[in-house]
């Protein structure tokens, strides 16, 4: 059975291609994005990864540390990391884990035989501070990950976590939130005193709370 949403994610250590890192002490108080790709010096992963490496003033704002792996060498790694640089325009500024054993590969459930016997698929994994997992994605080896979603959920998981509320569909940063179900309305007032709108018992709309 693969990791389910609210597990405990798996630690491990590992080499990367900036040493040896224990994933827990790697994240200490921050929120993780774990994320596998089918293989170096492949195109799609290269852009991915050159995308990664240009929000990391993003990821930062947002108390985020990135981690990408492949089941390739760390040998491999620095070679494609100076392709990456070049070809993108970026400085690959975050730890790529060489997986070769598979060993974080099948804790986390990366390998799915029936597309790929021996590569990791697109899968990505966020994880809060206290190490539980809070979004697991699955994509194709085709199909590059859109990382200004994975921001989005950043930045939705960090309101529920820090102001009870949640976020309705295709919200973005400065929208309108809804205000999480286990919140009473009559308690709303106290907890977001910019207002509210009652359009059903169970939908409260509030501006948001941090902007
Ligand atoms: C890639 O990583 O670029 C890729 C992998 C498999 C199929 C197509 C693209």
């Amino acid at each position: 059975m693969g990791l389910r949403l609210g597990d405990a994610a798996p630690n491990f250590t590992a080499k990367t291609s900036q040493g040896e890192i224990t994933f827990y002490d790697y994240l200490g108080d921050s929120w993780g994005v774990l994320f596998s790709h089918p293989g170096d010096y492949t195109p799609v992963c290269t852009t991915e990864l050159g995308r990664t490496a240009a929000l990391k003033d993003e990821f930062a704002k947002r108390n985020v540390k990135v981690l990408a792996l492949s089941v390739d060498s760390v040998e491999s790694h620095d070679g494609w990391i100076k392709d990456i640089n070049e070809t993108q325009g970026v400085e690959v500024n975050f730890p790529i884990i060489a997986d070769p054993d598979r060993k974080v590969s099948e804790a986390y459930d990366m390998i799915h035989p029936n597309a790929s016997v021996n590569a990791t698929v697109r899968s990505l994994f966020i994880i809060a501070p206290d190490k539980t997992v809070k979004l697991i994605i699955t994509y194709p080896a085709s199909t590059g990950r859109n990382f200004v979603e994975i921001l989005r959920v950043i930045d939705s998981l960090q309101l529920t976590a820090n102001y009870g509320v949640a976020t309705p569909a295709d919200w973005k940063d400065g929208e309108d939130v809804v205000v999480v179900p286990a919140t009473k309305t009559e308690d709303i007032p106290a907890k977001f005193p910019k207002g509210f709108t009652l359009v059903k018992p169970y939908l409260r709309i509030t501006p948001q709370p941090n902007k």
